[in-house]
């Protein structure tokens, strides 16, 4: 049974159509990438899902309980977490006083203790114990980025959605971020991944989605989507 499954989810912004009658589904423990072009209606979908928007229409799903209309902490809490394309990470914090936000928010009568305990096992998780004490102004983009997604799985997500965790990263650093991505799946959490890495998309995703225009125009697995005429011609190019 699919993890989560969505119906005609719609959203437009006046006149503009961000989000067009898209239907799509993850299943448990995939790796599902969401590509496109700029402007193809990503982050909108990850808003509609998470809640922090409202649908027009459509209906989500997310492990048999209906999420369309309900709220993002209510979201949250049933266990979909979520990055920004822009680091959202709270200024003026240490790494770990952000970690530890997401763990204090994201599941209901949490100790203290066991707050703490759990901040210091998702930052050695994604590799940033030794930075945890540094103020997230003072740790480079790649970390920034990290720290996004660790106050994300302090809210003990099943399902984690990464808007362009990749994006302004060296080489060096997309290996890592795919390692990472690779071993939050391994650790039994389902990941949706919007991306513009191409690389990375097509070597860790079990299948990909591609929007276009707000509309769904291909859904398959990696081999399946890069050899599509309509995906070449839209996003992929020769
Ligand atoms: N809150 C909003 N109000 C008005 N228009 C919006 C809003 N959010 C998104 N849009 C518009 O909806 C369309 C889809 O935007 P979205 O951010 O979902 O694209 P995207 O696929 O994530 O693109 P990118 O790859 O550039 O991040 C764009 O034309 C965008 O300008
Ligand atoms: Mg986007």
């Amino acid at each position: 049974m699919p993890i989560l499954n969505a119906t005609g989810v719609s959203k437009a912004f006046g006149g503009l159509k961000a989000v067009s009658q898209v239907d799509f589904h993850v299943a448990e423990g995939e790796i599902l990438g969401l590509i496109g072009p700029n402007g193809a209606g990503k982050s909108t979908l990850f808003n509609l899902i998470s809640g922090a928007i409202p649908l027009d229409s459509g209906t989500i799903m997310f492990d048999g309980v209906k999420i369309s209309g309900k709220k993002p902490d209510k979201i949250c809490r049933l266990g979909i977490g979520r990055t920004f394309q822009t680091a959202q990470n709270f200024a003026g914090m240490s790494l770990r006083q952000n970690v530890l936000m997401g763990a204090l928010f994201g599941k209901k009568g949490q100790s203290a203790t066991q707050a703490a305990a759990d901040v210091d096992e998702i930052l050695d998780f994604v590799g940033l114990t030794e930075l945890c004490d540094k103020q997230v102004s003072d740790i480079p983009l790649a970390y920034q980025k990290r720290l996004e997604v660790a106050r994300a799985l302090a809210t003990k997500p099943r399902l984690l959605m990464l808007d362009e965790m990749m994006a302004g990263l060296n080489p060096t650093e997309v290996a890592e971020a795919m390692e990472l991505v690779e071993k939050i799946r391994n650790s039994g959490i389902t990941v949706i991944m919007i991306e513009h890495v191409m690389k990375a998309i097509m070597s860790i995703c079990d299948r990909i989605i591609v929007l276009h225009h707000g509309q769904k125009i291909a859904d398959g697995t990696p081999q399946e989507v890069s050899s599509m005429g309509t995906v070449i011609e839209v996003y992929l190019g020769q």
